[in-house]
């Protein structure tokens, strides 16, 4: 089986999670697409979803499930998105679509965060997926000079422009041994918006699709 059959299954395994009538949380990405098919057959069970980028969105309104807007709806069970790097703590790197702002500000909102991912995404340490930061364009080269303070080596993701208009950089060569620390320290440089570590707010059960099935970790 490939990895983007064991994605497939474990966004399939969030579905039991979603309560009759609830309104759900939806991430981005390439295992999300596939969560969000799922949703598509029990579309008439629920409210509806609060999205986390224009491509959720899109996918979304084509299986005929709305997207109700964050702003009017208070807070909701569950948010569900894939992740590019978690540990055992259940910290997270995320941002790999550029999607991290808007993800980070549905699942602040959400109860509860299942994260849904092939087993490939498990990491003692994170930090060999580059950390993606979102910044404001003006600011792009500072906050790059000030990354590389931190031991990082800052990479601009040329040609991506963020649903919010902002530009991406992507940090390699990090060992985030407090990620917890490290996310705040870069939220407080000036220029920047967010980054993809989702460690304050982490997962609260995580899905794993591999060779044996899916695995549960709450
Ligand atoms: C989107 O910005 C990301 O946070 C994704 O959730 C993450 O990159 C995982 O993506 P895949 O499901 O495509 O691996």
């Amino acid at each position: 089986m490939s990895q983007d059959q064991f994605k497939k299954m474990a966004a399939e395994a969030a579905i039991p999670f979603i309560e009759p009538g609830s309104i759900v949380g939806v991430g981005t990405g390439s295992t999300v697409t596939h969560f969000i098919n799922a949703l598509g057959d029990i579309r008439h069970d629920i409210q509806g979803a609060v999205s986390s980028s224009e491509a959720s969105t899109k996918q979304l309104k084509s299986l005929g499930i709305e997207v109700m807007d964050l702003n009017s709806v208070g807070s909701f069970d569950v948010y569900v998105d894939g992740a590019d790097e978690i540990t055992a703590h259940k910290h997270m790197i995320k941002g790999g679509g550029a999607a991290l702002t808007r993800e980070k500000i549905v699942a602040a909102v959400a109860r509860q965060f299942i994260c849904i991912i092939d087993d490939s995404k498990q990491v003692d340490v994170l930090g060999r997926f580059p950390l993606p930061v979102e910044v404001i364009p003006m600011a792009r080269s500072y906050v790059a000079r000030e990354l590389v303070k931190l031991g990082g080596d800052p990479q601009w993701r040329q040609g991506v422009v963020t649903d919010n208009g902002n530009h991406i950089i992507d940090v390699h060569n990090l060992k985030i041994l407090n990620p917890v620390e490290l996310e705040t320290h870069i939220n407080n440089i000036v220029g920047v918006v967010t980054n993809g570590l989702f460690a304050q707010r982490g997962a609260d059960i995580v899905l794993i699709g591999g060779a044996n099935g899916v695995q549960t970790i709450k």
